[in-house]
């Protein structure tokens, strides 16, 4: 497979790497960006632990060509936080321990990211869906619902 020049915007930064033309997003922003927060987990868009924001949308980044998104806004989980201070979700994870092995974490912050950042009032129903998809093996799941409840307490 040939290599080819590819100019990405990552967390505000743009810089020009070379890649095999076929290469996944989530492996450029790990092995060329040094950003390792973004997880591979299954590979095949089934468990979210890959998940960034393009132009302010969450997508997956496992099975996706890093060369089609050279004209994008991309975000990862590090690039979330400005001024060295987390996002409010970030810091609700933080603050309710809502992590135990932490794989699944980034993913489902971006995707709550995304969905805070629409609406800060989103119905029980819309935080579901939106995590449908995301996997938490360790069973965090309750902690990761009392964060999501101080977002709500904190936006309104
Ligand atoms: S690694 Fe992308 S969805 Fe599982
Ligand atoms: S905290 Fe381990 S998979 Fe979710």
């Amino acid at each position: 497979m040939a290599k080819i020049e590819c100019d990405l915007n990552i967390n505000g930064i743009s810089k020009k790497v070379t890649i095999h033309e076929d290469k996944p997003l989530i492996y450029v922003l790990r092995d060329e960006f040094g950003l390792t927060g973004t997880k591979l987990g299954c590979g095949l868009e089934q468990c979210g632990s890959c998940a960034i924001l393009i132009d302010g949308k969450k997508k997956l980044s496992c099975n996706i060509l890093a060369k089609e998104y050279q004209k994008s806004e991309i975000i990862t989980i590090e690039g979330l936080k400005t001024d060295n201070y987390l996002n409010i979700v970030q810091d609700a994870f933080k603050k309710y321990n809502a992590a135990q092995c932490g794989y699944c974490t980034s993913g489902i912050i971006i995707t709550l990211t995304s969905v805070f950042n629409k609406n800060s009032n989103p119905t029980k129903d819309e935080i579901n869906s939106s995590l449908e998809g995301h996997l938490c093996r360790c069973g965090s799941h309750k902690s990761i619902f009392q964060a999501i409840e101080s977002i709500k307490n904190e936006l309104a």
